[in-house]
C-alpha cells in the first residue's frame, strides 16, 4: 500500500492514476489560490466570501495530510534507514516548502501581520506548482548547465550599465543637478534603458547624454538577444539529452533490442520516437496505409484482425506487416492498458533495414506467422 501511493504522488509516476492526481494537484493548487486571491476582493457577495474561505480551510487541511503522508512513504525504495529517508524529506526545499504550504494559514490565523486577510501567507502554495513542473526543472538544469556563458553575458550587461551610468553621471549632473545627482541615481535611468523599458521619467538631455543613451539601448537589444540565443540553445541541448535518455532506457527495456547488444540501440536509438498512448486511443485502421511500426515497452493494446482479437503487451511489436509488405493496414489496433510505445517511421525502417539485417529478418519471420492467422 505504501510503495502504491509512492508511486502514485511520485514526480516520475508514469501510471494513470499517478497522472490523474498530478491533474488532481495541480487543481488543488490553483483552486487554493484562486481563493486567497478572491478572498481579499472587497465588495465580494456573503456566499462567496465564505466560499472563498471554507475553500482555503479545506485546502491548507490537505496539505496537511499531505505532508504526513510524504513522510510515511519517504523510505520506499530508499536504502537507507526509515528515519534518515524521513528526515532527508523534511529538510529537503520540497520537504520545506510542504512545511511552510501547511503552516501559512495556522500562522495567518494567528500572527497579527496581515489584517483582516488571515490567508495572506497562503500564497506560498503557489511554490508548489513547483514540484511536478518539468518545465521549470528543466529551466532549472538549463541555467546550471549554461552558467559559465550566462555569468558572462551578465558580467557585460554589468560593466555597460556602470560605464554609461557614470558617463551620463558626468555629463548631466551641472544640467539636471536633481535627477543626476549621484552615480545610483544615474543607473536608475541606466538599468531603465538599458532593458528598454523606458519610463521615460528621467532622459538625458545633453548632446553627448543622447549620444550615451543611443549606445545604451542598442547594447540592451544586444545583450538580451544573446542571453535569449544562449538559453534558447541550452533549452534544446536538454531536450535533446532527456529525451535520448528515455528513449535509451525504453529500447533496453524490449528483448528484441535488448538481446542485440549495445550496438544495436546504440543505432535503433536515434530513429526510434516515443508515444505515450492512452486507453482507447486507435493507433492504425484496418486498409490505411502504412507508415510507421510500433513496439510495446510497457501496457497492452487489441488487435482486430478479422476473425479473432489479438492481446499484444510488453516486448511485442505491430505495424510491421504494410511495411514490409507495402500493403494496406491489415488490421485496427487500439490501445487497452496507457502504452508506452517506441515507434520507427517507414523511412528510418528502411534505413535500418540497410545496417541490421538481422533484425529485420526476425521482424519478418513474426510478420510471416500473423499474415497465416490473419489472411
Ligand atoms: P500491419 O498490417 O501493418 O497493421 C496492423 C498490424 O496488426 C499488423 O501490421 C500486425 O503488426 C498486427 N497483426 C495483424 N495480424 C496479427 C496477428 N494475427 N497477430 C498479431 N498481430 C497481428
Amino acid at each position: 500500500m505504501r510503495q502504491t501511493i509512492r508511486q502514485i504522488i511520485s514526480r516520475h509516476g508514469r501510471t494513470s492514476a499517478a497522472r490523474r492526481f498530478r491533474i488532481a494537484y495541480f487543481a488543488t493548487v490553483t483552486i487554493g489560490l484562486v481563493a486567497v486571491v478572491l478572498y481579499t476582493l472587497s465588495g465580494l457577495p456573503d456566499w462567496a466570501h465564505t466560499l472563498t474561505s471554507r475553500t482555503t480551510f479545506v485546502v491548507a487541511a490537505l496539505y496537511v495530510v499531505e505532508w504526513l503522508t510524504r513522510i510515511w512513504v519517504a523510505p520506499e525504495g530508499s536504502a537507507t534507514p526509515a528515519w534518515r529517508a524521513r528526515l532527508r524529506y523534511v529538510l529537503s526545499p520540497a520537504g520545506v516548502s510542504d512545511f511552510a504550504a501547511m503552516l501559512a494559514l495556522p500562522i495567518g490565523l494567528n500572527v497579527d501581520l496581515t489584517g483582516d486577510d488571515k490567508s495572506l501567507f497562503c500564497v506560498v502554495w503557489s511554490l508548489k506548482l513547483v514540484r511536478y513542473s518539468e518545465g521549470l526543472a528543466m529551466l532549472g538544469r538549463v541555467i546550471v548547465n549554461q552558467r559559465a556563458s550566462l555569468i558572462s553575458v551578465l558580467t557585460v550587461f554589468a560593466i555597460v550599465l556602470l560605464l554609461s551610468a557614470t558617463l551620463v553621471y558626468v555629463l548631466e549632473r551641472h544640467v539636471q543637478p536633481d535627477v543626476f545627482h549621484s552615480i545610483p541615481a544615474a543607473m536608475w535611468w541606466a538599468i531603465v534603458t538599458l532593458t528598454t523599458t523606458g519610463y521615460g521619467d528621467v532622459t538625458p538631455q545633453t548632446v553627448g547624454g543622447r549620444m550615451i543613451a543611443g549606445v545604451v539601448m542598442v547594447s540592451g537589444i544586444a545583450v538580451f538577444a544573446i542571453r535569449a540565443g544562449i538559453l534558447a540553445n541550452g533549452f534544446s541541448v536538454e531536450l535533446r539529452r532527456r529525451d535520448f535518455l528515455r528513449t535509451w532506457d525504453l529500447c533496453s527495456r524490449v528483448p528484441l533490442f535488448r538481446d542485440g547488444g549495445v550496438e544495436l540501440i546504440a543505432t535503433i536509438v536515434h530513429l526510434l520516437r516515443i508515444d505515450d498512448a492512452r486507453p482507447g486511443e486507435v493507433l492504425m485502421r484496418r486498409g490505411q496505409d502504412g507508415d510507421c511500426m510500433y513496439f510495446i515497452v510497457s501496457g497492452r493494446v487489441r488487435v482486430e484482425a478479422g476473425r479473432a482479437d489479438i492481446e499484444l503487451g510488453p516486448g511485442d511489436f505491430f505495424g510491421e506487416m504494410a511495411l514490409l509488405s507495402g500493403d494496406a493496414r491489415s488490421a485496427t489496433v487500439t490501445v487497452i492498458d496507457t502504452a508506452e510505445l517506441l515507434v520507427l517511421d517507414i523511412a528510418d525502417f528502411r534505413d535500418l533495414a540497410g545496417k541490421r539485417p538481422d533484425l529485420i529478418r526476425s521482424i519478418s519471420e513474426v510478420a510471416q506467422r500473423r499474415g497465416h492467422v490473419t489472411a
